[in-house]
């Protein structure tokens, strides 16, 4: 099989496994609007990458998908929260997410802030009670979406990057060992967490797990390579957000720095040191597939 029809065979059956569930938290609640925000950005689409590269983790290591699926759905909460705060007129200021008008401008700056807040400490409640784990397993769980998420990690990142922002258009210079953190904290944390949960919930050995977190590591590097790329490059159609836009805000990024030629050759590298992790893994070959699909991706 190609990679892309491995691929696409796989989120055929991985995202309804995930669709299936993870709206039921906010059917009910005291504050109906704010579940209205949230459930809105979860549901406008997105590729669903991180809880995909989850439940593959899991599999990699010889466990079910369903092992992973509550970590899975954690992560892609996180992902929306940080989505819907990057889109904030005091972040990036953008109006199209996932082909729809933003959080905030479809609830408002104040909800969509809210929004945001809400799906992330969803994220560590939902954890925190997945009965299929083990609790010495799900503290650890806990603990590496905590720090892959936070100040140390995503969120240090976007600081980071906003900062970066502004040293650019104050003409300052930047390096590549600036960009290179930016990216490994503002995307790269995530999916490296994406697929370390996927070992965790799939009852990895140490082995395994060091490669997966190795693996995650590169992914995550050349994910946000592509995203930069895509934006120079692709089209608001294409991606369902705006495009065209980093150069002019001064964001720090890989075309930026490396011209888009020096780009595409730092994100097949960075591809290529993904899946050199992956080979000694029990099932690696749908994990495999992803990698090479999202390093031709379009959208
Ligand atoms: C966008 O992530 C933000 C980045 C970290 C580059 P995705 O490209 O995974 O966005 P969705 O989930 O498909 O909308
Ligand atoms: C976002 O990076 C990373 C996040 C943590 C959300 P970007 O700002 O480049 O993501 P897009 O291009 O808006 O999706
Ligand atoms: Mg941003
Ligand atoms: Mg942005
Ligand atoms: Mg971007």
């Amino acid at each position: 099989m190609s990679a892309e029809a491995q691929v696409k065979a796989d989120l055929g059956r991985l995202v309804p496994l995930l669709e299936g569930r993870f709206l039921l938290p906010f059917a009910q609640g005291e504050a109906p609007a704010l579940a209205a925000a949230m459930t809105y950005s979860l549901q406008a689409g997105g590729k669903r990458i991180r809880p995909v590269l989850c439940m593959l983790a899991a599999e990699a290591v010889g466990a079910g998908a369903e092992a992973a699926l509550t970590c899975a759905t954690a992560l892609e909460y996180i992902h929306t929260y940080s989505l819907i705060h990057d889109d904030l007129p005091a972040m990036d200021d953008d109006d199209l997410r996932r082909g729809k008008p933003t959080c905030h401008v479809a609830f408002g700056e104040g909800p969509a802030i809210l929004a945001g807040d809400g799906l992330l400490t969803e994220a560590f409640t939902l954890l925190a009670s997945d009965a299929d784990m083990p609790p010495s397993r799900r503290v650890d769980a806990l603990q590496v979406l905590g720090e892959a998420a936070g100040w140390r990690g995503m969120v240090g990142g976007q600081a980071l990057d906003l900062e970066g922002e502004a040293r650019t258009r104050a003409g300052e210079p930047v390096g590549m060992a600036e960009l290179q953190l930016i990216h490994r904290l503002k995307t790269g944390a995530l999916l490296r967490a994406s697929v370390e949960l996927g070992a965790i919930a799939g009852n990895a050995s140490r082995e395994e797990r060091a490669l997966l977190r190795e693996a995650g590591e590169a992914l995550g590097l050349a994910f946000q390579i592509q995203d930069d790329i895509l934006d120079a490059t692709s089209t608001e159609q294409a991606m369902g957000k705006r495009v065209g836009k980093d150069e002019g805000r001064g964001k720090i990024t890989y075309p930026l720095l490396l011209g888009l030629t020096g780009a595409r050759k730092a994100l097949q590298e960075a591809t290529e040191r993904a899946q050199c992790q992956l080979r000694s893994l029990p099932n690696p070959h749908s994990l495999t597939a992803l990698a090479t699909y999202l390093a031709g991706r379009s959208a």
